[in-house]
C-alpha cells in the first residue's frame, strides 16, 4: 500500500517510522515532513493545512490511505473533504474533532453523557469572567476555548494569577481561539494520557503514557506542547485503566455516535488521576506529541491493522499486542521555547545515536539548510527515545543518548520519567 502521512513533527516521524514496518506498506510519503522523516520516506513540500494541495497529492501519487498527524487540518475538516473525494483517510470528521477544537463543546458532551471532568464555566464576556474569578477565589485553571498548541491553559494558584491570565488572553494573542474562555476547577493528582483507537462504535485504548507539559524540571515554568513522555505510566493501574474505559472512553464514543457525529480515529484523553478517580482535563483528536513517540514504538501489532479497522468499522476484530519494554522520550528544545527562539542552529552528534542499540531519535523541528546541514527549525527540535526492561535503566540509556546531541541554546528537562520511579513496584 501507499501511505501519505500529513504533518512534520516528532509525532509524524514516529508514525512514518512505524507504518514503514508494516508488511502491507511499500511506500510512504510525508507532507511536509522534516529532515529526519526525509531519511526514511519521500517528503513533499505541501503544508499540512493546504487541504486542496493534499487532495491533489493523494490523487497524483495514488495514495491508498492518508494518516493525519496534527489537529489543525482535522479541525478544518480534512477528513470530510477527503471522503467526499472518495479518498481513504484516518482521523475524525470536522464535527467529531470539536472534542479538541472547542473545549466548551467537549464539556457539553461530557456533562450530557456523565463523563467525569473538572467543573467549569464558560464566558464570552471578560467582565463577567473577572467577576466570577474574584467570587470563586482559590486555585483554578483559565483556558481558551479553541486550539492553542498546548499553550492555552493557565493553571493559577489564586484569583490574582487568574486575573493576570485573563488579561493575557484579552491582549488577543489567541485570536478566535480566545473569544470564549473557560474557568475550570483545579484538579489535584498525577496526570496521564490515554490514547484510544475508535471506529465510531468500538474503542480500544493504547497503553498509557505521561507527558511533561511544563518547560522546566519539577513541573516549573510555562506550559509547552510537551517536553517528554514515558510509557507505560504506572499511575494508570489496571483498576484505573478499566475505569477510564468504562467511565470515559466508552460513554464518549457512544455519546458522539448518539449525537450523529461518530468518532473515528484516535481519541486522546488527558487525565488527572484524582482521589475520586480519573477525570478528563482535555480531549485531543489525534496522537499526542510526544506521547506518540513513547507509545507507538511499544506496539507489537502491525500498526496498519487498527488504522484500517478504524476506517472500515471493524476494530472489534483487532487484537493488540504490546512490548513489555518501557519507553522514555526526552524532547530537546530551542532556548526560549515556548516563547520566541532562534532557528537555523546546526545540530551536532546525530550520527552517534545511530550506533546506539534501543535508541531512536525522532525529529520535530528540523530541516536541511542550503549548505546541507541538519538545522533547527522549531521550538521542539528532537525527541530522543530509549527502550529498556526497567524504567530506571531506560531513563539512564535515554539521557546517555541525549548528551551526545547538541545545538546552540539547546535545553531539555533532566527529570523525564522520574515520576514513574515513585511507583517502582512492578516496574
Ligand atoms: P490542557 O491544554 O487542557 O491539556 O492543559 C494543559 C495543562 O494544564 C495540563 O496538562 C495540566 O498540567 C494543566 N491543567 C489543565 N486543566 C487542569 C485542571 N482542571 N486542574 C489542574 N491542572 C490542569
Ligand atoms: N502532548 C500533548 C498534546 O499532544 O497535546
Amino acid at each position: 500500500m501507499k501511505i501519505l502521512v500529513i504533518g512534520g513533527g516528532g509525532r509524524e516521524h514516529v508514525i512514518t517510522w512505524k507504518i514503514l514496518k508494516s508488511r502491507w506498506v511499500n511506500k510512504v510519503y510525508c507532507a511536509p515532513g522534516n529532515a529526519g522523516i526525509r531519511e526514511i520516506a519521500e517528503c513533499i513540500p505541501v503544508n499540512a493545512n493546504d487541504i486542496d494541495g493534499l487532495i491533489d497529492l493523494a490523487r497524483e501519487k495514488n495514495i491508498d490511505l492518508t494518516i493525519v498527524g496534527p489537529e489543525d487540518p482535522l479541525a478544518m475538516g480534512i477528513v470530510d473533504r477527503f471522503e467526499e473525494e472518495g479518498l481513504k483517510i484516518f482521523g475524525p470528521s470536522k464535527a467529531a474533532a470539536q472534542l479538541e477544537s472547542s473545549k466548551s463543546f467537549a464539556k457539553d458532551i461530557m456533562k450530557k453523557y456523565g463523563v467525569p471532568t473538572a467543573k467549569s464555566k464558560v464566558f464570552t464576556d471578560m467582565k463577567k469572567a473577572r467577576r466570577y474569578v474574584k467570587e470563586t477565589g482559590g486555585p483554578m485553571v483559565i483556558k481558551v476555548d479553541g486550539l492553542a498548541a498546548g499553550k492555552g491553559a493557565f493553571p493559577c494558584d489564586d484569583e490574582i494569577q487568574a486575573l493576570d491570565a485573563l488579561n493575557e488572553i484579552e491582549k488577543g494573542k489567541f485570536k478566535e481561539a480566545g473569544t470564549k474562555i473557560l474557568v475550570e476547577e483545579y484538579l489535584f493528582g498525577e496526570e496521564a494520557s490515554i490514547l484510544a483507537f475508535s471506529d465510531g462504535k468500538n474503542v480500544i485504548p493504547l497503553e498509557s503514557a505521561q507527558d511533561h507539559k511544563r518547560a522546566f524540571d519539577n513541573d516549573e515554568g510555562p506550559n509547552t506542547g510537551g517536553m517528554g513522555a514515558y510509557s507505560p505510566a504506572p499511575v494508570v493501574t489496571e483498576d484505573i485503566a478499566s475505569r477510564v474505559y468504562d467511565e470515559i472512553l466508552l460513554p464518549t464514543i457512544n455519546g458522539m455516535a448518539a449525537e450523529g457525529m461518530p468518532y473515528k480515529g484516535i481519541l486522546y484523553a488527558g487525565l488527572i488521576i484524582t482521589e475520586q478517580g480519573p477525570k478528563v482535563i482535555e480531549f485531543n483528536c489525534r496522537f499526542g506529541d510526544p506521547e506518540a513517540q513513547a507509545v507507538i514504538p511499544r506496539m507489537a501489532t502491525d500498526f496498519l491493522k487498527p488504522i484500517i479497522a478504524c476506517c472500515d468499522g471493524t476494530l472489534d476484530k483487532v487484537k493488540f499486542r504490546w512490548s513489555k519494554n518501557k519507553c522514555v522520550c526526552v524532547v530537546q528544545a530551542s532556548g526560549g521555547y515556548p516563547g520566541s527562539y532562534d532557528k537555523g542552529k546546526i545540530i551536532n552528534g546525530l550520527n552517534k545515536l545511530e550506533k546506539m542499540d534501543n535508541v531512536v531519535c525522532f525529529h520535530a523541528g528540523t530541516r536541511i539548510s542550503d549548505e546541507g546541514d541538519i538545522v533547527t527549525s522549531g521550538g521542539r527540535v528532537l525527541g530522543i527515545c530509549g527502550m529498556g526492561t526497567t524504567i530506571k535503566e531506560t531513563i539512564t540509556l535515554t539521557y546517555k543518548a541525549v548528551k551526545k546531541v547538541d545545538f546552540e541554546k539547546c535545553f531539555y528537562r533532566k527529570d523525564i520519567g522520574k515520576k514513574a520511579t515513585f511507583h517502582l513496584d512492578g516496574m
